[in-house]
C-alpha cells in the first residue's frame, strides 16, 4: 500500500492538538502505522531549528530569514522522516507544513505568496499532502484559548491584525487548492469536526 500524507493546519488556538490525538486514535485502532510529526520540528536538526525561530527574545528576525530557517527545518524534516516513512507505506500526520509557511511568511509577514512557495517547492523537492485539513476558527477566539493555556511563543505574541490577516490567508490559500484543503469549522463540537474530518479521509484509505 501507497503511504498517506495528512497535514493539519489552522491559526494559534484552532483545536489541531485535539483534532490530531482523535485522528492518531483512529487510525492506531483502525491497523494502520501512524506517525505524528509536527513543523518547525519533526527531526533533531529540524527541532534545533525550532528553538531559534520560536525564541522570544529573538524579535529582530528579519522576514526573509523566518521563511529561510522554516524552509531549512522543512527540508530536513522531509528527507530524513516524512518521505523516507510514506515510501514504506505508512501514514504520516503533520502538524502544521508547507501551507503555515505561505500563510504566516508569504501573506500575513507580506513576503509574497509566490515566493514562499517556491522556495518552499525546493525545500520539500515538490512534496504534497494528499489531504489538509484546515481547522478555521474566528482570530480572536483561538488567541484567548491559547492565552488562558501557557506562556505564548515569539509568533503567539504578533499583534491581532497579524493573526486576522492569518485567518484571511488561510481561507484564500483554501480557495486556491480546494482539491487538497478541507475547511472544517472550527467552532463546531469536537466530535462533529472529528466525524467531518473521517468522512474526508475515507476515500485515501482505499488507494
Ligand atoms: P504551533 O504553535 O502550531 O506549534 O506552531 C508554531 C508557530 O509557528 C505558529 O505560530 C505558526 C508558526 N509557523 C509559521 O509561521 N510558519 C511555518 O511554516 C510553520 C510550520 C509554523
Amino acid at each position: 500500500m501507497k503511504g498517506i500524507f495528512i497535514t493539519i493546519e489552522g491559526g494559534d488556538g484552532s483545536g489541531k492538538s485535539t483534532q490530531i490525538d482523535l485522528l492518531m486514535s483512529y487510525f492506531s485502532e483502525h491497523g494502520f502505522n501512524v506517525l505524528l510529526t509536527r513543523e518547525p520540528g519533526g527531526t533533531p536538526i529540524s527541532e534545533k531549528i525550532r528553538e531559534v525561530i520560536l525564541d522570544s527574545s529573538h524579535m529582530e528576525m528579519a522576514n526573509m530569514t523566518e521563511v529561510l530557517l522554516y524552509a531549512a527545518a522543512r527540508a530536513q524534516h522531509v528527507a530524513e522522516f516524512i518521505k523516507p516513512n510514506i515510501e514504506q507505506g505508512k501514514v504520516v500526520i503533520c502538524d502544521r507544513f508547507v501551507d503555515s509557511s505561505v500563510v504566516y511568511q508569504g501573506y500575513a509577514r507580506g513576503v509574497g505568496i509566490d515566493a514562499v512557495e517556491k522556495i518552499n517547492s525546493y525545500a520539500t523537492l515538490g512534496l504534497l499532502p494528499d489531504l489538509t485539513i484546515l481547522l478555521d476558527l474566528p482570530p480572536d477566539l483561538g488567541l484567548s484559548r491559547k492565552k488562558n493555556q501557557q506562556a505564548l511563543d515569539r509568533l503567539e505574541l504578533a499583534s491581532d491584525a497579524f493573526h486576522l490577516k492569518v485567518n484571511e490567508g488561510y481561507r484564500l490559500l483554501a480557495k486556491r487548492h480546494q482539491s487538497r484543503i478541507l475547511t472544517v469549522d472550527a467552532t463546531n463540537s469536537i466530535e462533529t469536526i472529528h466525524q467531518i474530518i473521517l468522512e474526508a479521509i475515507k476515500p485515501l484509505l482505499s488507494l
